[in-house]
């Protein structure tokens, strides 16, 4: 009792010092300088920003790290590149009025680097979202710097990823080198307008993995986007500024998340789990290779369900054979005959992450196929509702086939290429028919001779045949179970379990609409199942769980 009236005596001193001097806890001002292993702390205890190590070095670092879990968590570095080798560090306001961080000999080993008009009523203040922030005097004024801006590798709620078409200005992430290395890595995370705005994933400069277009929900070429849980998501283009961005903000505020861009150029969702004690991983969205920008090169599909993952287009073949065999495929493929821009149709491919840089026209669904089939350089399109009709020409670079989800992408080919395969799949039923039609035939032949054996048994033994007449009469009732269950099959489709866990994010207590007689109700996501007809009507699944599934 005592201790609690002490601790809030000292509380009461301590705001009267902060009312007084104008300052809190969670800013730093020229005359309140941080040194090392002194912290300050945003207002609701989110986060923190002092020195740290990282494990396995003795490298000090100064950075904003999350205060509300136990486990030390880096969201924000201010010297990645140059480490301090001491505990002599110290994170102070400069007298031209930015941010910087000094060694023991006063040296500057980083700078918010900002021309400040007013130095002498500069403050930094660290708020709840994680954001530094640099402003003088005026708070609702525009920030002269801010950390958000200059992200390192944690995407935080409300942080924007953004490009300013006008002056090219790119708010970007880049990753670290290693877990236990800070320092600039070879990967960055951008949001590139293109003619449809996607991000885009750099490996020194080289586009190493791409998100697909933005159609309002999500990105339309990311598989993984189908398990990850979208809500609060949003892209954003100002079309008046030319400035784009994408950000994200939780409608739930108790979950406490990040996203990590990792070494290796992942972005990998973190949730506190706090019956654990630890972060957890809630979907996995580790890239494959087939991922990998231009895997299979020109006209080439990469399926990563198949061996070889890469294959050619219908009507082409690889451009070097021996280079292709070898499993280098970045040659990709060439046309076997040539497009003359007459006589010719297209050739659909389902559940398709489409190629790169798309040509955009907002149109109606039937439209697409007549604009292509107008325009001779145009040799694919696709239609999604969210953003309308998209065109290529030149080379189709970076196809992916899915196992659900993606866009229908139709390929321009001769007529030539199309009745091939159409002939193509008429052998296939020539194929399968006819020795079907054959061994149809034989075992009719053997089922008349058993007959006719039988029909000689049967004076001899009744009690068999009665036997035999209950099991035909049970096997009938199977069967009129059995075209029951078709029916039912064909009217309510059955979906596994996995495209249920799927579909409601492992049964997600947030995406339980309700309780019904035959079970909770769940909100789904109907993207997930748009190559299924019934799902691209449908909102919600009910799902009737069998005994104690879970
Ligand atoms: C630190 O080193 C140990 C042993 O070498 C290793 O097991 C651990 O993964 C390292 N930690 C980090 C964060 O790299
Ligand atoms: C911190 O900045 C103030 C104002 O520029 C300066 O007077 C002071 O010497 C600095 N402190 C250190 C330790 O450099
Ligand atoms: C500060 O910015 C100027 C230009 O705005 C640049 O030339 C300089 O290299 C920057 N310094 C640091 C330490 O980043
Ligand atoms: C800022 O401080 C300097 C000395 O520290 C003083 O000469 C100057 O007048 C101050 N400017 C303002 C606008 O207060
Ligand atoms: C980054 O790229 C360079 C040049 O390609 C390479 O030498 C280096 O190993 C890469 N670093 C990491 C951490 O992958
Ligand atoms: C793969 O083929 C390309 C040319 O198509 C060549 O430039 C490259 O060096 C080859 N890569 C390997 C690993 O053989
Ligand atoms: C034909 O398509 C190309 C590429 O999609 C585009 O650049 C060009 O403007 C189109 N031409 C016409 C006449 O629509
Ligand atoms: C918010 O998330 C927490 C933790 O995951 C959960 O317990 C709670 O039910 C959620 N609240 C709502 C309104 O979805």
């Amino acid at each position: 009792m005592g201790k609690t009236n002490s601790g809030l005596v000292v509380v009461a001193l301590i705001s009267c010092f902060y009312l007084k001097f104008g300052t809190g806890t969670d800013t730093i001002t020229a005359f309140k300088s941080i040194k090392d292993s002194k912290t300050i702390i945003s207002e609701g205890g989110v986060f923190r920003l002092g020195f740290f190590s990282l494990a396995n070095s003795s490298n000090r670092y100064v950075g904003v790290l999350y205060n509300q879990v136990p486990v030390q968590t880096v969201v924000w570095i201010a010297n990645r590149n140059k480490p301090l080798k001491d505990f002599s560090g110290i994170l102070n306001l400069s007298s031209d009025g930015n941010l910087v961080v000094l060694n023991g000999k006063s040296e500057i080993l980083w700078s918010s680097n900002v021309t400040n008009s007013a130095p002498n009523t500069t403050t930094a203040q660290l708020l709840d979202s994680g954001n530094l922030v640099l402003y003088n005097g005026d708070r609702n004024g525009v920030n002269l710097w801010e950390s958000f801006q200059h992200p390192s590798n944690a995407f935080l709620q409300t942080m924007k990823i953004s490009t300013d078409v006008k002056t090219g200005q790119k708010v970007e992430m880049r990753s670290w080198k290693s877990p236990d290395d800070p320092s600039e890595g070879n990967f960055s995370l951008s949001l590139e307008p293109f003619n449809i705005p996607e991000c885009v994933v750099r490996n020194n400069d080289q586009l190493y993995f791409r998100t697909g277009p933005w159609n309002g929900r999500g990105f339309i070429g990311m598989l993984s986007m189908y398990n990850v849980y979208l809500d609060g998501f949003s892209l954003v283009a100002d079309s008046e500024e030319k400035s784009y961005y994408f950000t994200f903000e939780l409608s739930n505020t108790s979950i406490v998340m990040y996203y990590e861009f990792d070494p290796q150029g992942q972005l990998i969702e973190h949730q506190w789990d706090d019956g654990k004690g630890e972060w957890v991983i809630p979907s996995s969205v580790l890239l494959t290779d087939c991922d990998i920008y231009g895997k299979c090169g020109a006209f080439g599909v990469c399926d990563s369900t198949k061996r070889p993952i890469c294959s050619c287009l219908k009507g082409f073949e690889p451009r070097n054979v021996e280079e292709w065999g070898r499993g280098n495929w970045s040659g990709g493929c060439v046309r076997t005959t040539l497009l003359q821009c007459q006589n010719e149709g297209f050739l659909k491919l389902k559940t398709m992450k489409v190629p790169a840089f798309p040509d955009w026209l907002s149109s109606t669904y039937g439209g697409c196929e007549d604009q292509c089939k107008k325009n001779c350089s145009c040799v694919a399109y696709a239609y999604d509702a969210g953003i309308g009709c998209m065109f290529w020409s030149g080379d189709l670079i970076d196809m992916q086939k899915f196992p659900l989800g993606g866009v229908d992408l139709f390929i321009r080919l001769p007529s030539l290429e199309l009745d091939k395969e159409k002939r193509k799949s008429k052998i296939i039923v020539i194929t399968t028919v006819i020795p079907g039609v054959v061994s149809i035939t034989i075992f009719a032949l053997c089922l008349r001779c058993w007959m006719a054996k039988k029909r000689g048994r049967k004076q001899n033994d009744k009690q068999k045949l009665n036997k035999g007449n209950a099991r035909a009469i049970s096997s009938r009732k199977d069967e009129g179970e059995n075209s029951i269950q078709d029916k039912l099959q064909q009217e309510l489709p059955l979906f596994r379990f996995k495209e249920l866990a799927t579909a409601t994010n492992n049964f997600h207590p947030t995406k339980k609409l309700g309780q019904g007689g035959f079970g909770p109700v769940y909100r789904v996501k109907t993207m997930a199942f748009s190559s299924r007809s019934i799902f691209s009507q449908l909102t919600f699944l009910f799902v009737e769980c069998a005994g104690n599934t879970r």
